[in-house]
């Protein structure tokens, strides 16, 4: 690929939107640098329907398989219309969430009630090998500082987004958790960012490590 493909992960209310759009203005102002910047889910036309299913309603109406498979659904459409020709076209890819979101989600959140085997399963059958993230930045929060910020958010969302937020304190801990975890297998892969942080000084942080991550 001839593009870097960066994905940004955390919980609710983590700060991550805004520091993406941030770093694709630094790179396209300052390296002339190409960035599309996109989401899931939701980053294409029928990822949009897909999202409405996925974070409006009850937090029961699916369980964590039928979500996986959802959000691995829009990923696919993600990646062959739009994450891997922009890559191909020699253009930086930022992400508000992927992959990482979905084991941080449908097997951290949920206590691990779903086989990883799974999880890693559907990830090779769409993403496949070498065909992911160049980096992965992971934006950590307390989650009642994350949650009370994107509740306060809420009302100028264009769906009733607040299927995952309605879930208990205890799933979004794990998340938490989670994604230390996910972070600590591949340490060249992920950075952990402390994103109780004003967004300038986040920024400055995110700026400081693509700068050295990804040699620029
Ligand atoms: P957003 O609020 O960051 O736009 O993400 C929408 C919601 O979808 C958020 O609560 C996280 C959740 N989600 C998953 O549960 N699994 C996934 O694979 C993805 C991409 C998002």
């Amino acid at each position: 690929m001839k593009g870097k493909f960066i994905t940004f992960e955390g919980g609710e209310g983590s700060g991550k939107s805004t520091q993406l759009r941030l770093l694709a203005e630094y790179l396209e102002n300052n390296y002339q640098i190409p960035c599309v910047q996109t989401k899931e889910p939701g980053g294409t036309d029928v990822g949009i329907e897909i999202r409405r299913l996925l974070v409006e309603g009850d937090k029961d109406k699916m369980d964590a398989i039928a979500e996986a498979l959802m959000y691995y659904a829009d990923r696919r459409i993600h990646l062959t219309k739009k994450i891997w020709p922009a890559l191909e076209g020699g253009k930086w890819v930022l992400s508000d969430r992927f992959a990482d979101s979905t084991m941080a989600y449908q097997y951290y959140g949920y206590n691990k009630r779903v086989d990883k085997k799974i999880l890693d399963g559907f990830y090779d059958l769409v993403v496949g090998e070498g065909r992911g993230p160049d980096l992965t930045l992971i934006f950590d929060i307390d989650p009642e500082i994350g949650l009370a910020r994107s509740r306060a958010k809420a009302g100028q969302m264009e769906f009733a987004e607040l299927r995952h937020e309605s879930r208990e304190l205890e799933f979004h801990t794990n998340l938490r958790k989670g994604y230390i975890e996910i972070a600590k297998e591949n340490p060249n892969r992920y950075i952990v960012l402390d994103a109780n942080k004003t967004i300038e000084e986040l920024h400055e942080e995110v700026v400081k490590v693509i700068k050295e991550r990804l040699e620029l």
